[in-house]
C-alpha cells in the first residue's frame, strides 16, 4: 500500500492543507426537535460504551428474525468479524411483509417522482405484490440462492423492486450505477460471475430518450458467459426495442406470474445481501461484500437514531440507488422502518431549479438528506427557488458524501431548514455500510462544517503516522478501532486486498489488534468531534461520486496518441473536486482537439461520462522523479494553484513552469 506521510493530507475543499476549516458557531438542537426525537437520551454514548458489543442488540431488535442469533459478535477470525451469528432473517420480509402484518398495507412505501413529471405511489401492499411476482419470475428464469444478479437500472421503482425480489430469494444483487459505461458493466459482471441482468431499454435525460439497452448489448458482447436479461420497458414508443435471445420483458414476466407469492428464504445473518463495486486505490474496482443481519441492523438503527425516521414520515434521500447512499438510505434503512421513502428520477434543475423544493412541498417531506455538492448548487442558484415553496413540513436535514463547508451548512440551515431543522453531517463509506460519524440530532450540539463524534458504539480515532491518537486540534488519519455491524466483510474474490487496503496500515496482527483505515484524513477537537478533510489516497469525490484517479488514468492512457497521463483532483466550488488530466502525447502525435476528443471518448467508454476530465492539459513531459515515477502530488499543487513543494527530487524540473502556464491558460 502507498506510504502516506502527513504532507499527503489534502483538503480538497480549498481550506488549505493540513488545516481544518474554521467551524461555524455551534448550535444546540432546537427544543421542539429534541422533544420528539427518536433518541434524546444523553447517556446513550456511555451506555453503548459500557455494554459494547451487546449495545448493538438494540439495532438487531429493530429487525424481525426467523431464528435468534446466538452471539452478537464473533472475532475469532478478525478482521473478518461476524455479527449476530446463528441468527436467520430475510431482508425483503423485514422491508415489506412485516409491515403488512403490522397494519400498514395501504401505507405508502415508495413515492416515485419521474423525470417526465410522472408520479406513482406504491403502498406496502403494492410493493409486496410486485416483489413476490418478480421473485417468482426470477426463480423461473433459474436464479438460485447465492447467484449474483446484476441490476443496471436508473431511478425507477423497478430498481428497489428488483433488489427486494433478489433479497427475497437469497440472491445477492450487484447494482451498477446506470450512468456507468458498457465496459464498466461488463467488468463488474465478469468479476462477479453474474449470469443474470435486470436492466431497461432506456431512460430520460432532461426530457430526451437515452438508450441504455445499446450499452447492455455491448456489455453482453464482451462477456464470455451467457446472460439472462430482463428488460424494463421504460420508454415505450419513445424508443421501441426488440428483445433478443435470453431477453425477457419485465412487464410480461410480472403478468405471467401475477398473484404468485414466494416464501422469503431464511438467510444466515452473515450471508451476503449484496455486492457493491466501488473505486479504490488501484484501477480495479472492488466488490464490497455486505451481509444480511449486521448491515440491515446498522442501517435501520442509524436511519432511526441519526435521520430520526418514523414510520409516519415522508422521508427523502435525494441520492441515486446506484451508490451505497441509496442502498442504505433510500431502500433498506427506511423500508426496514416502514416509512414512506421518496424516490426521484431527475436533475434538480429540470424542468426548473425548484424541482426539489416542489417535491418537498407537494409530498410534505419530513426529513431530507442530500450531498453538499447539491447544496452548493442550490446556494449558487439563490434562495428565490426554495422561497417559492412551503418547506415547513421539514423536521431534519442531512448531508453526506463530502465535507460540507460552513457557508453551505449555514445556507442549508437558513434557507431550507428555516433555522428550525437540525442538520446531521454524516460521514461513512461504501465499506462501512452505514453512518459512522455524525451528531445525534436529538442529543448533540452541531458545529457547522464539523461532522461530529463517532456514533454510540463506534470507536472512531484520528491517529498519527504511528497509529497513536492525535491530541485535540490535531490532524491525522481517520480510523475505526472496534468492529461494527454494517462493516464490509471482505472484497469479493479478493480477501487479500480487503486485508491490505483497510487493515494493513494500522493493525498489529501479531497482537491480534485490528484497526480499520478509512483512507480519509481528519482532525479532531476537544469534544471528540471529527472534521473530515478528504481522501489521502487516489480516490476522488466528484460531485459526491467516488472515482479513482488511477482508473481514469488507465482510460486516458488507452486513448489514441497518448503516451503518458496523470490524473489529479482540483478543488472546485461546485463539484467539490474536478478531474484534471495532464497528458503527454506520442512523439509523432500532435496534441490537438482530435486527441482531446479521443481521450474524452475513451474515458466515457471505459467508465462513464461522470469520469470525463473537466480539463485536459497537454505537456511535452510529465514531471518525474529520478527513479522515473510521475510526481502526481506536484501536479495536484499545480492544478490547485498552490505553492509548489520541494521539486529538487525531479529529474525534469524545467517542465513545471511550462505545465503551470498551460494550466493557467
Ligand atoms: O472521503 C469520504 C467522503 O466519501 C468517502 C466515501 O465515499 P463512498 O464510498 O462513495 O460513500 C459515500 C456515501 C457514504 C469517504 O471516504 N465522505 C462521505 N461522507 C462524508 C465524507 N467526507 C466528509 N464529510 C462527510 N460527511
Amino acid at each position: 500500500m502507498t506510504d502516506l506521510g502527513p504532507n499527503d493530507m489534502v483538503d480538497r475543499n480549498g481550506w488549505g492543507r493540513d488545516r481544518p476549516a474554521p467551524a461555524g458557531s455551534p448550535r444546540d438542537p432546537p427544543a421542539a426537535f429534541v422533544e420528539q426525537a427518536n433518541v434524546s437520551d444523553e447517556d446513550i454514548y456511555e451506555r453503548f460504551a459500557a455494554e459494547w458489543p451487546d449495545c448493538w442488540e438494540r439495532a438487531a431488535a429493530l429487525l424481525s428474525w426467523n431464528r435468534s442469533y446466538e452471539s452478537v459478535l464473533e472475532d475469532g477470525d478478525a478482521p473478518r468479524y461476524r455479527w449476530f451469528t446463528g441468527g436467520q432473517l430475510n431482508a425483503a420480509y423485514n422491508c415489506v411483509d412485516r409491515h403488512l402484518e403490522e397494519g400498514r398495507k395501504t401505507h405508502a412505501a415508495i413515492r416515485w417522482e419521474g423525470k417526465q413529471g410522472e408520479r406513482e405511489t406504491h403502498t406496502y401492499r403494492d410493493l409486496y405484490v410486485a416483489v413476490n411476482e418478480f421473485a417468482a419470475a426470477l426463480c423461473d428464469l433459474g436464479v438460485d440462492e447465492d447467484d449474483i444478479v446484476t441490476i443496471y437500472l436508473p431511478m425507477i421503482p423497478e430498481l428497489p423492486i428488483a433488489m427486494l425480489a433478489c433479497a427475497r430469494i437469497g440472491a445477492p444483487h450487484s447494482v451498477v450505477f446506470a450512468g456507468l459505461s458498457a465496459d464498466a458493466l461488463a467488468a463488474r459482471m465478469d468479476a462477479a460471475d453474474s449470469e443474470y441482468l435486470i436492466t431497461c431499454d432506456g431512460y430520460y435525460r432532461r426530457g430526451d430518450a437515452f438508450n441504455q439497452k445499446s450499452k447492455v448489448d455491448n456489455a453482453r458482447l464482451e462477456l464470455e458467459h451467457d446472460v439472462e436479461t430482463v428488460v424494463v420497458d421504460r420508454l415505450g414508443e419513445d424508443l421501441p426495442h426488440v428483445l433478443g435471445d435470453d431477453e425477457w420483458d419485465y412487464h410480461d414476466l410480472r403478468e405471467a406470474f401475477a398473484g404468485e407469492t414466494v416464501e422469503p428464504v431464511s438467510r444466515d445473518a452473515e450471508d451476503m445481501l449484496f455486492l457493491m463495486y466501488t473505486s479504490g486505490t488501484t484501477g480495479e474496482p472492488k466488490g464490497v461484500v455486505h451481509t444480511t443481519g449486521g448491515y440491515l441492523a446498522h442501517v435501520a438503527w442509524t436511519a432511526r437514531s441519526v435521520l430520526d425516521v418514523e414510520p409516519a414520515d415522508t422521508y427523502w434521500c435525494a441520492a441515486d440507488i446506484g451508490w451505497i447512499t441509496g442502498h442504505s438510505y433510500i431502500v433498506y434503512g427506511p423500508l426496514a422502518l416502514g416509512t414512506t421513502t421518496v424516490m426521484y428520477e431527475g436533475t434538480p434543475d429540470y424542468p426548473d431549479r425548484d424541482r426539489l423544493w416542489e417535491i418537498i412541498d407537494r409530498n410534505a417531506v419530513d426529513v431530507f438528506y442530500t450531498a453538499p455538492t447539491a447544496v452548493r448548487a442550490f446556494m449558487k442558484w439563490g434562495e428565490e427557488y426554495p422561497d417559492r415553496h412551503d418547506l415547513s413540513s421539514l423536521r431534519l436535514l442531512g448531508s453526506v458524501g463530502e465535507p460540507i463547508n460552513p457557508r453551505a451548512w449555514e445556507w442549508y440551515h437558513e434557507h431550507i431548514g428555516n433555522e428550525e431543522c437540525p442538520i446531521v453531517d454524516t460521514w461513512w463509506q461504501t465499506e462501512t455500510g452505514a453512518i459512522m460519524v455524525s451528531t445525534l440530532p436529538g442529543v448533540d450540539e452541531m458545529k457547522p462544517g464539523v461532522a461530529g463524534p463517532g456514533l454510540p458504539g463506534i470507536d472512531v480515532q484520528v491517529v498519527d503516522d504511528d497509529g497513536e491518537p492525535v491530541e485535540p486540534g490535531g490532524t491525522g488519519y481517520l480510523t475505526v478501532d472496534r468492529p461494527w455491524p454494517g462493516m464490509a466483510r471482505t472484497l469479493y474474490d479478493d480477501d487479500d486486498r480487503f486485508r491490505s487496503e483497510y487493515w494493513g496500515r494500522f493493525s498489529t496482527p501479531e497482537n491480534d489488534d485490528w484497526t480499520y483505515f478509512s483512507g480519509d484524513a481528519a482532525s479532531v477537537d476537544e469534544d471528540g468531534y471529527v472534521t473530515v478533510l478528504g481522501r489521502v489516497d487516489d480516490v476522488i469525490k466528484v460531485a459526491g461520486r467516488r472515482l479513482s484517479t488511477m482508473e481514469i488514468e488507465g482510460a486516458v492512457t488507452d486513448a489514441k496518441g497518448v503516451a503518458e497521463a496523470a490524473v489529479v483532483g482540483r478543488s472546485s466550488e461546485a463539484a467539490g473536486t474536478d478531474i484534471y488530466a495532464y497528458v503527454s502525447t506520442e512523439r509523432d502525435c500532435e496534441p490537438d482537439d482530435d486527441v482531446r476528443h479521443g481521450i474524452e471518448t475513451a474515458v466515457e467508454s471505459a467508465i462513464g461520462e461522470l469520469a470525463v476530465p473537466e480539463r485536459i492539459v497537454f505537456t511535452p513531459e510529465l514531471p518525474k522523479t529520478r527513479s522515473g515515477k510521475i510526481m502526481r502530488r506536484l501536479l495536484e499543487d499545480v492544478a490547485n494553484g498552490e505553492e509548489l513543494g520541494d521539486t529538487s527530487a525531479l529529474r525534469n524540473p524545467e517542465i513545471v513552469g511550462e505545465i503551470q502556464s498551460e494550466s493557467d491558460g
